[in-house]
């Protein structure tokens, strides 16, 4: 679950969080989300719980791992120094090297893995993730294994800033989502029930798996009980929502229309 941080490579990305690629002692690279980047601490909780939700799902999300980076480190990698980066907890996303950004041209067509994204739009739907459909840069398409990966789980839950006042409104209700990230999988996930398995597995998760998937936060990133059972609340209501909303999308689908 943790990996420690043995050199820092460069950073990665131009956009929000601005995260750092690093070699760790487990032999692999991770891109790392810094507890002080600009997004703020939640960033690093919204990752690290949204992965192992994803995984409840049986979706398709690159691994995250914590990776402690130490004071050492960072006095000896003058960027590590200039960023002021704390020593302590980091959130990680194992790095895929043949990864590229559906930012680029890519033929979906080739994709092994292209029915999850049906569980893809179940997912952001319930986490509240309304950054995917807009943005290439959410997907990772592996050149070598032609799968699809879920990375960037920053802006669920309400967003990086934790507010609980704000998952309280929204455990309600679901807004539905959609854009050319959600259309050019269209083709490929239509069908007389396209969202079914993945609505029957949501809706079967009970409390105790939410509980688990939020458990073991460090307490550097400081999320209390109170919000997780918050988040917990906010999830296991929303959980019985998402089928009603995304009927909305049913004109969307030439064939599910048609059912
Ligand atoms: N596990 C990974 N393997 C390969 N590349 C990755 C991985 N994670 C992130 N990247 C690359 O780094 C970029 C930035 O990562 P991420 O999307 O998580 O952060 P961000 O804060 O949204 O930054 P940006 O606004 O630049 O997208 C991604 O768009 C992708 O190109
Ligand atoms: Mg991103």
């Amino acid at each position: 679950m943790n990996v420690h941080a043995l050199s820092h490579i460069k950073s990665i990305g131009q956009g929000w969080t601005l995260p750092h690629l690093f070699y760790c002692d487990d032999g692999l690279k991770y891109v790392v989300k810094l507890m002080n980047n600009r997004q703020g601490l939640g960033v690093l909780a919204n990752e690290f719980i949204a992965f192992r939700l994803a995984k409840l799902l049986n979706l398709p999300a690159a691994e995250y791992k914590i990776v402690y980076i130490s004071r050492n480190l960072v006095e000896i990698f003058p960027t590590l120094k200039r960023l002021d980066v704390p020593a302590g907890p980091h959130i990680g996303c194992l790095f895929a090297e043949q990864g590229i950004t559906l930012n680029h041209k890519v033929d979906l067509s080739a994709c092994k893995n292209i029915k999850t994204m049906a569980g893809m739009i179940v997912f952001d739907h319930w986490i509240k993730n309304w950054d995917r459909h807009v943005t290439g840069a959410n997907h990772l398409f592996l050149k070598d294994t032609k799968q699809l990966l879920l990375i960037d789980h920053s802006n669920a839950f309400c967003g990086p800033e934790w507010d609980t006042k704000e998952l309280k409104e929204h455990a309600g209700t679901i807004e539905v989502y959609w854009g050319p990230f959600y259309e050019v999988f269209t083709p490929y996930i239509d069908g007389s029930d396209p969202f079914e398995p993945y609505l029957s597995e949501l809706e079967a998760l009970d409390r105790r798996e939410l509980e688990h998937a939020v458990n073991g936060l460090p307490k550097q990133w400081r999320i209390s009980s109170r919000m997780l059972e918050t988040l917990i609340e906010f999830l296991y209501r929303r959980k019985n929502l998402v089928r009603g909303a995304l009927l909305q999308l049913q004109d969307k689908f030439p064939i599910w229309s048609k059912h």
